[in-house]
């Protein structure tokens, strides 16, 4: 059985995931607040959304960061491109944005739809649209880093998801099932993609104190901070496939999932590459975090 608990830390953190991270929805929320982590680690980052004037706001935030270890040549690079995640070229047009830069970590962060209600009653756009943001985007963008990542034999994929996945719920359930797409992808890649060096981290977010959090709910006295949700994930990063933020949210997790996640993955994954010929070997990790 192969043990993929690992901790990264300052030096081999940035060894293994610099030094360049790209943050997909980098530029409020949760994206923000990876980007910020990443900076004080030492990364450059690339920011990528559709509104330039935030983009321009937060890289100005980000380049205003002293790195907590002494990185060579001083404060991180940033630089920013506007994309349209939803877009079927989204994969070709942050290649070209980022051509040329050694990637060791993506983190694809934007994912809520600000379109939550009535299923019937809303158009079909405010669906496809959440379809195409949650899982589009992640989709293709995993495919493009996972490959840059193969190549140069080490780095990071982190995919954001939330605690709706964990099941149906009306009037959020395009969005519960978009988002159960991200876990259930970033559960089998953690698996697939661990012999190619890159380890995987699917984020099982709650409530988190973001604009768009603000907007669609009013807000909540228990949202998690959003820098706490993203250095918590980038610490689980090798330690298992699903990490969910806070001890109130775990409980939750556990609960609705009361089969282990691991071993559950790891009969699948020998029942898969039993036929189609492919290796298997167990994996172990942490289940969603430790209290
Ligand atoms: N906040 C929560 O309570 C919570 C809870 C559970 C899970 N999550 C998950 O955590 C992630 C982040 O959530 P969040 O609350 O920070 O807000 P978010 O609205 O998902 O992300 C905001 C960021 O994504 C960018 N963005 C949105 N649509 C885009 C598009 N079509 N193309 C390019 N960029 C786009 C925004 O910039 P532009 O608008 O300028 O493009 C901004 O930078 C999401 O995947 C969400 O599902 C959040």
């Amino acid at each position: 059985m192969s043990n993929t608990t690992t901790s990264y830390s300052g030096e081999t953190f940035r060894a293994r995931f610099g030094p360049w991270a790209v943050v997909a929805g980098g530029s409020d929320g949760i994206g923000a607040a990876f980007g910020e982590v990443l900076a004080r680690r030492g990364l450059n980052v690339v920011l990528l959304a559709r509104s330039e004037s935030k983009l321009a706001a937060q890289a100005a935030r980000l380049r205003a960061i002293e790195p907590e270890k002494p990185k060579a040549g001083g404060r991180v690079e940033i630089r920013t491109a506007c994309v349209d995640l939803t877009h079927a070229d989204v994969a070709e047009r942050v290649a070209d944005a980022t051509t040329g830069l050694d990637v060791g970590l993506f983190v694809y962060n934007a994912g809520s739809g600000r379109n939550m209600g009535s299923f019937l009653d809303l158009p079909i756009e405010n669906w496809t649209r959440q379809v195409d943001l949650a899982c589009g985007g992640p989709l293709r963008l995993s495919h493009h880093f996972g490959r840059r990542l193969r190549d140069r034999g080490r780095g990071g994929l982190v995919l954001m998801s939330s605690m709706a996945s964990l099941g149906g719920s009306a009037y959020i359930a395009t969005y519960a099932a978009a988002k159960s797409f991200d876990t259930i992808l970033g559960e089998g890649l953690w698996y697939e993609l661990a012999p190619a060096g890159i380890d995987v981290v699917t984020c099982l977010a709650g409530a988190t104190d973001t604009e768009t959090f603000r907007e669609d709910t009013g807000g909540s006295p228990h949202a998690m901070d959003p820098v706490e949700v993203a250095a918590g994930t980038l610490d689980f990063l090798g330690r298992g496939p699903l990490y969910v933020p806070g001890k109130a949210n775990r409980a939750g997790a556990r609960a609705t999932w009361p089969l282990p996640r691991i071993p559950r993955l790891n009969m699948m994954s020998e029942i898969n590459a039993k036929s189609f010929g492919l290796p298997f070997e167990a994996r172990t990790g942490t289940e969603f975090g430790e209290d």
